[in-house]
């Protein structure tokens, strides 16, 4: 049999394979290209920017749940213009599609992040991130708001010629209101989901475990409520979906993509595993070899119900 073929397209966007690093989990690149070759993967997805740099929330930021861990790192990042002259250089040595996440606290600040990004050539395509629950301003104010969710998508259409995703919330009683609003303003394809909220108490201290005490819960305990999302937008809006929340291992990988996903990212498992990506991409061509499935793009959607 041939080689498989386990390259993925959504919409305009291009993948040598599935498997793409989340926002947050692997920070600009640097400390993961130690564990795994970049050029082997299908993309990476920065730490969100904003326009200027952020410390973020004060400590303690982490704390592990059931099959899970809460954070509130509050978008800390170095901003627009030292991400531009540290980071990209290193990024540049690489052949990997890079994503570059967006946090702004208002349209305007959205607007013009992507208008400074979009002339650096090693960005193929923004993320932008309408989605943090860790935030006062922006983040799940915008989430939450399917006419701002429009608005963003649109405003930050009109500076880049590059594939805009939107990076939906889970936070919302439907997600596929979002994804239409989207789609209907010329985004290029959304990405679900970001974390949901959650919080924990020390029960002898009676203190918020989390110095902001709401958190974004990941890991395998919102694995299925990540699949029902990516479902529902499968089901409701035509717009391609790259689907996160949860997977840790191969299986989760064709999981979501037979319910839906064109192609996939990988956020908490990379602080457990920091090569799982490319043991995952090996085990997706054992499996399609075994299955007789000639491109891995054949399975998004394949569900029966
Ligand atoms: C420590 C941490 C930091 C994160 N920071 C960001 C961020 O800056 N921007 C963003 O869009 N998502 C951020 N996320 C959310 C992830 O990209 C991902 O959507 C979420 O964790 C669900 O996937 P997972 O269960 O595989 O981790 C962060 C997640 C974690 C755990």
């Amino acid at each position: 049999m041939n080689k498989v073929d386990l390259s993925v397209e959504a919409g305009p966007l291009k993948f040598r394979n599935p498997i793409l690093l989340a926002s947050g989990t692997v920070g600009y690149g640097n400390e993961m290209s130690e564990f795994i070759d970049l050029n082997t993967i299908g993309g990476i997805v920065t730490k969100s920017l904003s326009l200027k740099p952020r410390k973020g929330n004060p400590p303690q930021r982490i704390v592990e749940t059931p099959s899970g861990m809460l954070n509130a790192i509050g978008l800390t990042n170095v901003g627009v213009e030292v991400f531009i002259k540290e980071k990209i250089p290193f990024l540049k040595k690489f052949d990997v599609p890079l994503i570059c996440n967006i946090a702004a606290s208002t349209i305007e600040e959205y607007v013009e992040c992507t208008k400074i990004l979009t002339i650096e050539d090693t960005i193929k395509a923004f993320e932008i991130n309408v989605s943090c629950p860790n935030v006062k301003e922006g983040g799940l104010q915008f989430g939450n708001n399917v006419s701002a969710v429009g608005k963003i998508t649109e405003k930050v259409k009109a500076v880049t010629d590059k594939p805009v995703i939107i990076k939906l919330s889970p936070n919302s009683s439907y997600i596929s209101e979002f994804a239409k609003v989207v789609k209907d303003n010329g985004g290029d394809a959304v990405s679900a989901i970001n974390t949901l909220v959650g919080t924990a108490f020390d029960i002898y201290t009676r203190r918020p475990k989390i110095k902001n005490v709401t958190a974004g819960l990941s890991g395998p305990a919102i694995k299925p409520v990540a699949l029902a999302k990516v479902l529902e937008i499968r089901q409701k809006v035509d717009i391609p979906i790259i689907g996160i929340g949860g997977i840790m291992n191969w299986k989760d990988v064709v999981e979501f993509m037979i319910t839906g996903a064109s192609a996939i990212q990988i956020g908490t498992l990379n602080f457990i595993n920091p090569g799982a990506a490319t043991e995952i991409i090996k085990s997706l061509e054992e499996y399609c070899t075994k299955m007789g499935i000639e491109r891995i793009s054949q399975i998004t959607g394949s569900y029966q119900i």
